[in-house]
């Protein structure tokens, strides 16, 4: 066998969730390449956390993919990189569908043209729409509600029929929230615009917003505001490397969701969040939002039973104390 390390690339690398995923490629044993436009990235994080090779660009940037690929041998492409603003994508879905299909759709022609079989995608539990049934399994029906979830819907067709057309193996991640940071404190979120909840109510605390506002609090759960399946972004980088793994060793394209199982209300976090930072967290009570469902969980049995998955940090204790850690230093 070479000794030479098996090559990745990972579009969005830069940004939350790749960022994580490529210090566990590390810790793995994997040589990564980031490419990433660094729109939302951080080259910070890159430059002194990852020290891996950076290729800032776009993936709907095909000449730059085809040089990519004929300067490097990767045995897998790990496809982070899109847009993930749900209220933008309502309002200028042109962006989200040029970004999120047609960039995937060029990153996807480079690698059939530079023969690249292995693909690993960031797909979300908004493809699923309003639930019908909770835990959401994997074959619940997918009918997303906005263009974000549906342009993710979009990506996991191709690549159905590209496994079918070319042979290209793919695993689709369906996420649920992805919170948390690096244990040792080393990377975090660092969202801008921020809209999810957990830096949200840390940056309150932080007393870097005067409030964290909470959208309906009559909906049809045991204190009245919505329930979210907390997934910690460590564990979700962990996942991916077992995805990656069970690609290369021949496994055939598969959906997972990536989620824990069990959920937490609005009102749960926020307490929580009291209980970590030891602040008060001042909160405005507002209506519902449009497109809201009660609560999304997601069951991550099979990723566990076939990838072998077993989440270290499913509790919002470990999920807040290490997303604390990272705000506090980042915010500083
Ligand atoms: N954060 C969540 O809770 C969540 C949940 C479900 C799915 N997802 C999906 O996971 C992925 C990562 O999410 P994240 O929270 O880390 O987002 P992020 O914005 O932190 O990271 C995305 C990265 O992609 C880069 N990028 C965007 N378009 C690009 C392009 N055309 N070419 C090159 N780079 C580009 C950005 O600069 C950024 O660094 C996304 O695909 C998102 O849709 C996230």
């Amino acid at each position: 066998m070479s000794s030479e390390k098996p090559t990745i690339l990972v579009t969005g690398g830069a940004g939350y969730i790749g960022s994580h995923t490529v210090l566990a490629l590390q810790k793995a044993g994997y040589e990564v390449v980031i490419l990433d436009n660094l729109v939302y990235g951080h080259r910070d994080l890159v430059e002194q956390v990852l020290q891996v090779e950076l290729v800032v660009g776009d993936t709907n940037d095909r000449a730059l993919l085809d040089q990519l690929f004929t300067s490097r041998q990767f045995v897998a492409v790990m496809h982070f990189s899109a847009y993930a603003y749900v209220g933008e994508s309502v309002s200028d879905p042109a962006k989200y569908y040029r970004n999120n299909v047609i960039g995937t759709l060029t990153l996807l022609e480079a690698m059939e043209a530079a023969s690249i079989k292995n693909f690993v995608f960031s797909s979300t539990c908004a493809t699923y729409g309003v639930p019908t049934q909770v835990p959401i399994p994997e074959d619940h029906p997918q009918n997303p509600i906005n263009p974000y979830g549906a342009t993710k819907l979009m990506v996991e067709r191709i690549l159905s029929d590209f496994d079918v057309a070319y042979g290209l193996k793919s695993v689709r991640f369906r996420y649920f929230n992805a919170a948390g940071a690096d244990p040792n404190g080393n990377l975090g979120e660092d969202h801008n615009p921020e809209t999810h909840l957990i830096p949200l109510v840390l940056q309150t605390a932080l007393g870097k917003r005067e409030s964290v506002a909470v959208f309906g609090t009559d909906y049809p759960t045991p204190d009245g505001t919505c329930i979210r399946d907390y997934i910690h972004v460590s564990d979700l980088a962990d996942a991916h490397v077992l995805g990656l793994e069970y690609l290369l060793k021949g496994g055939d394209s598969a959906v997972f969701n990536l989620g824990n199982g069990n959920g937490f209300s609005v009102r749960e976090v926020i307490d929580t969040a009291k209980k970590i930072t030891g602040k008060d967290i001042k909160v405005i009570e507002c209506d519902r939002r449009p497109g809201d469902p009660p609560a999304l969980i997601g069951s991550g049995d099979k990723a566990r039973q076939i990838l072998g998955w077993e989440p270290q940090y499913p509790d919002l204790e470990n999920i807040l104390a290490h997303a604390w850690s990272w705000h506090q230093k980042r915010h500083k």
